[in-house]
């Protein structure tokens, strides 16, 4: 049969008949989204490896990608839209949303079905049922704590707090205001909208590392696919043919000029009708491809002997950075005792489970892009700037993102859909593939690390030296920045009186690397916890004691030589773990007694980390305001991907506002709506957003209560929709009541009478030559310890249980916190024992092994609540810090298990192996 050929398939689906004339062989993913409109099912692969389009038929859970529609001849098919009905959700839904199951949510129909089915058959299961269940289906957001949570409590009671009263909504479990959209499959994600109209675009990329290239008959393709429209190439791009985080770095090609610096590098873009635009191949184009010899990793950027990767970086030292704070040779001498060592990571991949995609179109004078992205106006300065026209003529238009953790900041499918749709003045749509996003998209940046640290005989620190390579591939990406951050965190969140830190970002024909929650503070902790621990058993001191000793305190002064003044709860998240730390040590020990080939450890890792940009102003501004009919806006910049923003911003504004949470709607990332908030990234949203959105809701209270001459601690409240077709406010202190009719109110611009604007940026000073100066407004704390088993037969290593430990200075949402911490760890247990990026190989999520729901330890988390005076009502930020602190505590849990330490991560089974081997074990 041909792939045009089309027969009718009757089956029924989610209660109904559907009788549909289409090609059986279609996927059955394809079918529901793209024909019937049903874009609750996700897909996240399109190769049965994610479980995202996880559907029922007949009751057993299917991957609707894999599934043929012929196949569903006289089935019974369901999906995410028929669980709730008439817009009651089931139990299960409630559940998820109630115990924050999802985060980004683009997992979510996929767990909603795999849990149904289970549900269906045993409605009250145990948790290994839970697990067994769940099991086919990934979620890199969660660390599926709170999934398999929510399982379990599916029509029982719960702990959330849908509608905190007015004055209380900071600190509680409010559910997400975008929450009921996610568990019913309605929320709009990047690849589930564009218009009907809309040409497909697909890029075709490099399959060499570094290559020049020709491109000989493109007419040719015209006009073999009648359907081709387009066909562009790097003569095609209007204004500047490159881009990049920052403005005096353009580097990255939106298509290669004749050579490619990387394998998945961007050459032509075919735009048309989508069945044309899959079907060229590169012999129908005549793209011709002459290899040349690749610089991969570190020692080669650095050895001289071929080309540099960019002709004006003839070294391949992209960018370095370094910090001196005062004698480490000096205190090294005097030093009693003194460990070392040489660390490698390996790239990791950032595993959203959203490929990325969207779709743009030119109205007017104007291109409105509708993407997934984590920095609108980042975005849309860039777009502007390779069109070469005015960041006004961009709106960006942000579609809930399904995951980003730092790879959603580069720009994806932005420019070549921007470009196409600009020039051809038609709308462009594109989704990536899962193999092009795993290609063409930023790494965490592989290093080589050596670093040494000294002590005194009581157990002080007295010296930190570290120097690391970061590969940072064939374009800049955040390599300045990771090379900037490093050396401000590399000696941990502990009092060291002298500290040397070198860093380098090395450029390479490898994937870029970029962002990646942490910007390398993940890979460098690793060395400083391993030195610790060695330091620790050199003097004879517990390792945790020996963090307690050490750990930053206030009136402390840092690497950098900043003054801690507030906030700095290292050593009561160290503390809080010492009962645990005790007792897991002494079960271990006690079980490695009675084991001969399975040995079991506890390990420590710590985690600090500062909330923004490193010495750069970054500032947020919020707006919130009410209409004549008393609609309440939140106008926020600040991205959700998942970790939440939508609702802490809400939380936020509706204690300074003094009006009830429930009655807030939000919009969110749209250049024409809200204000530029920065990007979502460097754990900042919750410090300086939320700082912004607290002002902007005192200022909006601030103008209510002059307006109703009232006094300053009056009580608010707000009848939406009032009976006179207004809404008004009803502000009532001593004196009495007063209404203030909002109708009477002459209109602004966007229809709001009132509004309130809030703008925060966190004061930092620059770094001097030798990194000395105030980076952060504030750092967040942590740590945790993590009980492993290690078969000393097979290599293999699974981590039992784990304790987390965080200082966020205030708990704006406790589940929040909560997900953000268990999401960071199994991205940090992904990161210490699995994940590994390698080109050619693990380009697919059926070779790039994530964490699923069967390896996730059993986590307790403490939070530590240290107030920051300059967040809101005292928080800080959590995102990058809860991943830090877990790949040392497992890889120091391997070493206490069998005394091997390991130097390359990940752990594989195959190093473990081959670390014990080498060690006689
Ligand atoms: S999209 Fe079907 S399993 Fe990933
Ligand atoms: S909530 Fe599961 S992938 Fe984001």
């Amino acid at each position: 049969m041909s792939t045009t050929e089309k027969t009718t398939v009757s089956f029924i689906l989610n209660d109904l008949p559907q009788t549909l004339a289409v090609n059986p062989l279609r996927r059955f993913s394809d079918v529901l989204r793209e024909d019937l409109g049903l874009t609750g099912t996700k897909v996240g692969c399109d190769a049965g490896d994610c479980g995202a389009c996880t559907i029922l038929v007949d009751g057993e859970q299917r991957y609707a990608c894999l599934t043929a529609v012929g196949q569903l001849e006289g089935h019974n098919a369901r999906t995410v839209e028929g669980l709730a009905k008439n817009s009651d959700l089931t139990a299960l839904q409630q559940a998820f949303l109630d115990e924050g199951a999802a985060q980004c949510g683009i997992c979510t129909p996929g767990m909603l079905m795999a849990a149904q089915s289970l549900l269906d058959r045993t409605p009250n299961p145990t948790e290994p049922q839970v697990l067994d269940a769940l099991s086919g289906v990934l979620c890199r957001c969660t660390g599926y704590t709170k999934i398999v949570e929510a399982v379990l409590k599916a029509g029982k009671t719960s702990s959330s707090e849908p509608t905190p009263p007015s004055g209380s909504a900071v600190g509680s479990r409010m559910v997400k205001v975008d929450g009921k959209q996610k568990v019913t499959g309605e929320e709009i994600y990047s690849a589930d909208y564009a218009p009907k109209d809309s040409l497909w675009l697909r890029a075709i990329r490099s399959p060499h590392p570094r290559a020049k290239f020709t491109l000989a008959q493109p007419e040719k393709v015209l006009k073999k696919y009648p359907g081709i429209i387009k066909i562009l190439t790097a003569d095609d791009v209007t204004g500047n043919n490159g881009f990049g985080i920052y403005p005096h770095i353009k580097d990255q090609p939106v298509l290669a000029k004749d050579h490619v610096r990387f394998r998945g590098e961007a050459v032509v873009a075919l735009i048309g009708e989508r069945e044309n635009v899959e079907s060229v191949s590169e012999e129908d184009l005549g793209l011709t491809w002459e290899p040349l010899e690749a610089i991969r990793g570190c020692d080669a950027a650095l050895s001289g002997k071929l080309e540099p990767v960019q002709s004006e970086i003839v070294d391949n030292i992209l960018a370095e950075g370094f910090l001196k704070k005062n004698d480490v040779e000096k205190a090294f001498a005097e030093s009693f005792a003194v460990a070392e060592g040489v660390w490698t990571t390996s790239a990791v991949e950032h595993g959203y489970l959203e490929p990325e995609a969207g779709y743009a179109t030119k109205i007017g004078q104007r291109l409105e892009i509708f993407v997934c992205t984590q920095s609108p106006y980042m975005d849309q300065t860039e777009v502007a700037q390779f069109l070469g026209i005015e960041p006004g003529q961009v709106r960006i238009i942000t579609s809930a993102v399904g995951g980003g953790f730092g790879g959603k900041l580069d720009i994806s499918v932005q420019p070549l859909v921007a470009l196409a749709a600009w020039i051809l003045g038609r709308p462009v749509r594109s989704i990536y593939t899962r193999p092009e996003s795993m290609v063409s998209t930023t790494k965490r940046h592989p290093v080589q690390m050596s670093a040494r640290a000294g002590c005194s005989k009581d157990g002080k620190l007295t010296a930190y030296e570290y120097h690391g390579d970061f590969n940072t591939g064939a374009y800049a990406s955040w390599g300045p920045t990771v090379a900037d951050r490093v050396p401000v965190h590399c000696s941990g969140p502990y009092f060291v009186p002298n500290v040397l830190s070198q860093s380098r970002a090395l450029l390479t024909n490898e994937s870029p690397s970029g962002a990646f929650r942490g910007f390398g503070t993940p890979q460098a902790a690793i060395a400083n916890d391993a030195l610790l621990d060695v330091l620790a058993e050199k003097i004879g001191m517990d390792a945790l004691e020996f963090r307690i000793k050490n750990a930053l305190r206030k009136g402390d002064r840092t690497a950098t030589n900043q003054l801690l003044e507030n906030s700095v709860g290292q050593v009561e998240c160290l503390e809080s773990l010492k009962s645990r730390w005790v007792k897991w040590r002494k079960q271990a020990e006690d079980f490695n007694q009675n084991n001969k080939n399975v040995k079991r450890g506890v390990g420590c890792g710590s985690a600090w980390y500062g909330c923004g940009n490193t010495s750069l102003s970054n500032p947020s501004t919020i707006r919130v305001g009410i209409n004549g009919e008393g609609k309440l806006t939140l106008y926020n910049g600040a991205m959700d991907i998942g970790q939440g923003t939508n609702t802490i911003m809400v939380q936020i504004c509706a204690d300074a506002l003094g009006l009830p949470a429930s009655q807030f709607e939000y919009v969110m990332g749209d250049t024409d709506l809200t204000a530029d908030a920065g990007k979502t990234s460097a754990s900042r949203q919750a410090f300086v957003s939320g700082k912004a959105t607290q002002l902007a809701g005192e200022h909006l209270r601030g103008q209510i209560i002059q307006l109703a001459e009232a006094s300053e601690n009056a009580t608010l409240y707000l009848e939406q929709n009032g009976s006179v077709g207004s809404g008004k406010l009803i502000v009532e202190d001593e004196s009495g009541e007063h209404v203030i009719v909002l109708a009477d109110i002459l209109p602004q611009t966007n229809g709001d009478v009132l509004t309130g604007e809030g703008t925060f940026d966190p004061p930092t000073t620059t770094l001097d030559e030798n990194g000395q100066g105030s980076p952060y407004a504030t750092y967040g704390f942590g740590a945790h310890i993590a009980e492993v088993e290690v078969d000393t037969l097979l290599g293999t290593t699974k981590v039992l249980r784990l304790a987390a430990a965080h200082d966020v200075g205030k708990t704006i949402n406790p589940t929040q916190v909560e997900g953000q911490i268990q999401g960071g760890i199994a991205q940090g247990l992904g990161m210490a024992l699995m994940e590994e990026y390698v080109q050619c190989v693990s380009e697919n999520l059926h070779d790039y092994l994530m964490p699923t729901v069967g390896d996730m330890p059993e986590i307790e988390i403490i939070l530590i609540e240290d107030p920051e005076p300059l967040g809101p009502y005292g928080a800080k930020g959590i995102g990058e810090h809860a991943l830090i602190p877990t790949a040392p505590a497992i890889l120091a849990g391997i070493k206490h298990a069998t005394g091997i330490s390991i130097r390359h991560v990940p752990a594989t089974p195959d190093r473990v192996f081959t670390a014990l081997q080498e060690a006689g074990k």
